[in-house]
Formats: C-alpha cells, structure tokens, sequence
C-alpha cells in the first residue's frame, strides 16, 4: 500500500508505505535523522525466531545499539553478541543478564576481558593462541569458542580475510585452549553480512562441517556451533522472508552438523536495517558544464556521516523522494562534506526524479543496521546522524 502523504513544505508529497515512513516523511529535523521503529525491530526479531527454533539469538549489537533497541530485545528474551566493553555495558545496564551476553570480537583488550569475567561474562570468541592466552590469563576458566575462516563468501558484505583460522589452527586452538584451563565448547563462523539467500550458505556450511567432523573425530567434546549473522535484509534486490530463510539455513546446519548439542545465531542486519528509516535532504544538484552529461545530486548525508556501506557500492539504498513517479534520469549520488571520497554511487549511478533539488526531503530506506555507529562525530562540522525512536 503506498499512502501519498502530505506536508507544507517544499517536499509536498514523498509516497510513504509505513507509519515510520509516514513520521520521517513529515516530522521536523533540523539534521539527516534515522527514526527506528520499535515495533518492526520486534517483528523482525520474532520472525527471525520462529525459523531459528532451537538455536538462541545473540542480537549482534553493533548492527544498532540504540538502548530502546536493547531494552526491547531483553524484554522479548534475546541474547546478546556484543564486540567490545562498551556494548557490554550497554546491555547489562538495559537489564540483560551476563550469562546472556557472549563476547564475541576475536580482537579484545586484555582489561576488556577482565571486565567481562568480573561482570559474569562466560562466553568468548577466539582465533588465535595469543588471544587465548590473553582470556586465560583475564577470563579463567571461561568458555571459548574458536572462530573458522570462511574463505569465499557470496555475501554483498563479506567478512572473509580478516577473521577466523584455518582447519589445522583451530583444531590445534582447541588443543591450546584445555592447555590453559579453558573450556573449549565448539566453532563459530560468519557467512558474511547481507547473504541474501539461504542456499548461498550451501559451500560454507559444506566446507566447515569437515572441521566439526574432524575435532569429533580428534576427540573434542563439541558443544556449541555459533552460526552468526549474515540474515539479509531487504535493500531492492529479492531476498527470502526472514522465517523461511532462518529455517532454511537451520535445517542444513542440522543435517550437516548431526546432533549438534547447542545452536547460536548473531543476527545484526537482519534484525534491525528493515526497521530504519533515514530522512535526509538534498543539498544541491548540478552539472559540471553545460555539455556534462552527468548529473550530481548531493545529500545532506553521506559516507561520513551514516552511508559508510555504501563504500564499493556494496549495499544499495533505496531512496524515497517528493517526485517519485515522474521522470528518473541517472545521476551520481554524493554527500556534503569537502571530500573527494564522500561518493555514494558513481559506478552505478542511481536513478532518481530529474526534478530533485535542494530542500527536497529525501527518505532512505533500509537503514536502521550499520548507519548510527558509523557516523562521524564532526567531519567538517556536520553533527552526528540524529536518531529518533517511535
Ligand atoms: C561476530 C559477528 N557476529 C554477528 C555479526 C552480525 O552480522 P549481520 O549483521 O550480517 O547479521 C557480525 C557483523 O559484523 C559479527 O562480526
């Protein structure tokens, strides 16, 4: 249903299609402001839910840590991924209880972990012997899951290279971890982030089961596979619906990982992008000559200050405007600050109304995951992006 939604200001008419986009269609701003819907992020959450089944859900707060957020999610019985002390403390305040909250960056400050052992964290994520021994040492005793290597990934933001260790390493990793008088409980892995459909997980699941077989085998008494995040969210481009993608994924970890005791997931993306919306503004629109046949049109928000995704061109927003429905022409999407790099999409250019220009309000969609966090505190004076919660 599309609600033609209007208000006295030059942005007469932007087509809305939800009550959060009716609000940030029509509310005033004086900046780029994300507005969050709680109730979608609750929606989303209990989809996520009914297809996960038994495994337990560790919201990934860094997707959005916006307190409502969190509280919301501990009133719903969610559990927590958090990368850092800082998040920690975030959802202990908002009431989640430790025994619920996993660390799970595998690059942690030796007094973070010591933090969290103190604050009754038990769970931690490692790949690597230097990162054991700095949890043995701060965490004793602690359970630690060690984190495999996902080598190629379909994922529209893969996060492959950076983290995880091979077949060999981990199972020497678990070897290390007994060593030390930890508890070594099993594997995680991502898929990477924004892996639209659930049979893009086939050659990752294929792939790590072998090393789950294998610790068995070795001797390993596994208790746990963290699947982490990588639900996708819906950007444009067809994705599976949230129940059926979580339910496709957990029956092929079933069958490739048989009888395994204990199952997690990390949801960041998948749980919060859908419930965000952006409203920002058009700051100028022009052409560099008369000939140029490239139009520019600069936001009010940009790379800095909320769209770092954009950065490849890897996710694509979806932009609501006053003209949709009237002519589109191609144009080069950029934001406001005095930096070359602050380019959206150039390589695809986006095609949006020709009759765009400055003081438009501008919607976009699919941002309440990886916007707020990203944003710069003051690149070129600009506040950080405004978040508003209904
Ligand atoms: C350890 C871990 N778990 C979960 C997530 C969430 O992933 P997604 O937003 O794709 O669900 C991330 C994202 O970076 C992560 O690093």
């Amino acid at each position: 249903m599309t609600l033609h939604f209007s208000d006295a200001s030059a942005s007469a008419r932007l087509p809305v299609s939800s009550r959060l986009e009716a609000y940030a269609a029509t509310a005033p701003f004086d900046r780029p402001t994300l507005v969050i819907d709680l109730d979608r992020v609750e929606a989303q959450f209990r989809a996520l839910r009914a297809g996960l089944g038994r495994a337990d859900i560790h919201y990934a707060v860094k997707a959005n840590p916006h307190p409502a957020i969190i509280e919301r999610l501990v009133q719903l019985g969610a559990h927590f991924d958090a990368a850092s002390r800082g998040e920690i403390e975030l959802c202990l305040s908002q009431g989640a209880r430790p025994e619920h909250v996993s660390f799970g960056n595998t690059i942690k400050r030796a007094s973070d972990i010591a933090f969290a052992h103190n604050a009754g964290i038990g769970l931690f994520a490692a790949d690597a012997a230097e990162e054991l021994e700095k949890i043995a040492e701060n965490a004793p005793g602690a359970r630690v899951y060690i984190r495999l290597i996902v080598e190629t990934s379909s994922a529209d933001w893969p996060l492959t290279r950076k983290f995880g260790c091979d077949r060999s390493m981990a199972l020497e990793l678990l070897d290390r971890a007994t060593e030390l008088g930890l508890r070594p409980v099993g594997f995680s892995f991502h898929v990477g982030s924004q892996t639209r459909r659930a049979e893009m997980w086939t050659p990752v699941l294929d792939k790590l089961s072998g090393i789950w077989a294998a610790a068995q085998e070795a001797g390993h008494d596994l208790q746990l596979l963290n699947i982490g995040g990588g639900f996708p969210a819906f950007y444009g481009e067809a994705i599976d619906a949230p129940t059926d993608y979580a339910a496709a994924v957990v029956a092929m970890v079933e069958e490739r990982f048989p009888g395994v005791p204990h199952l997690m997931a990390e949801p960041g993306r998948g749980m919060v992008a859908e419930a965000g919306v952006i409203a920002c503004e058009v700051m100028l629109t022009s052409r560099k000559s008369d000939r140029d046949m490239h139009r520019w049109v600069y936001l009010s928000i940009g790379r800095f200050s909320g769209l770092a995704e954009t950065e490849g061109e890897a996710i694509r927003y979806e932009f609501v405007t006053p003209h949709d429905g009237e002519a589109t022409g191609p144009c080069i999407l950029a934001g406001p600050s005095c930096d070359s790099a602050d380019v959206l999409y150039e390589k695809r250019p986006m095609n949006l109304p020709l009759a765009l220009k400055s003081g438009d309000r501008v919607l976009i969609r699919g941002t309440g995951a990886y916007t707020s966090t990203y944003s710069s505190v003051c690149f070129n004076g600009f506040p950080p992006l405004d978040v508003e919660v209904i």
